[in-house]
């Protein structure tokens, strides 16, 4: 049987958690996010899961999106919450909570899980993966930020695998993140019954196997 990941303290990370991911990624991380949001600001429900500090999120503002936030830690979530306007707090709704106790009361056109999966075991990914996908729309997306799939060369993906590692070592100690090497993400999804249309990394990394970016992911039952 598979162990839950028990989250704890993020909100010990609120101040410093966005110049060490910008350090680390050489600002990639937020590259991708920002990628993302372009994509998915438009649609008309968005849920986002584990958003953390909402850092350059206010670009939501620009598209027609009704948004959803849910993040475990209120610290985190409160980091950026006094930079949306008043006019874009109508179309807001926060809650603070564990994603795995939520019950929504509608569906999604688009779930974006940014850096969010890498909390988890693999077992775990799969079973959230599974569970969102059942919270989509008919042709709703499921749009990950994150790390790319381990590249298959060995010393290529020992170096991947120490630059993942070290941080990850890191918030398994102070957060209780699930400790675990890469993730094959699109493998992951797969077995979550999501069919992989698209993966966009960011040019981090080897040009052949980089190492962050976006993956878009539908039901393998919608035409597209
Ligand atoms: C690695 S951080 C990612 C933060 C941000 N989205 C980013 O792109 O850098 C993971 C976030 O997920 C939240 N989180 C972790 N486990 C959660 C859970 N079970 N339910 C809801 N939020 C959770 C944490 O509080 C944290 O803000």
């Amino acid at each position: 049987m598979t162990s839950k990941t028990t989250i704890h303290s993020y909100h010990l990370l609120s101040e410093i958690y966005d110049p060490l991911a910008a350090i680390w990624s050489l600002g990639h991380i937020s590259k991708s996010r920002n990628e993302a949001i372009k994509r998915i600001l438009n649609f008309p429900d968005v849920l986002v899961i584990g958003p953390g500090t909402c850092t350059g999120f206010h670009d939501f503002e620009k598209g027609k999106c009704k948004l959803t936030l849910i993040d475990s830690s209120s610290e985190m979530l409160a980091k950026n919450e006094n930079a949306w306007s008043e006019e874009f707090k109508n179309k807001l709704t926060t809650h603070t909570c564990d994603i795995r106790s939520f019950k929504p009361q509608k569906l999604y056109d688009c779930i974006w899980l940014p850096y969010f999966l890498n909390v988890f075991s693999r077992e775990e990914v799969v079973s959230l993966l599974s569970t969102f996908k059942s919270w989509l729309k008919k042709d709703g997306e499921i749009h990950i930020s994150d790390f790319m799939a381990p590249d298959p060369r060995r010393i290529h993906r020992l170096l991947q695998e120490v630059w993942h590692g070290l941080p990850m070592a890191f918030f398994h100690v102070v957060t209780g993140n699930a400790w675990h090497s890469i993730h094959d993400l699109p493998k992951l999804a797969s077995a979550a019954g999501l069919k992989e249309i698209e993966i966009r990394p960011t040019g981090f990394g080897p040009k052949d196997y980089p190492w962050i970016g976006n993956f878009v992911c539908r039901t393998p039952s919608t035409n597209f």
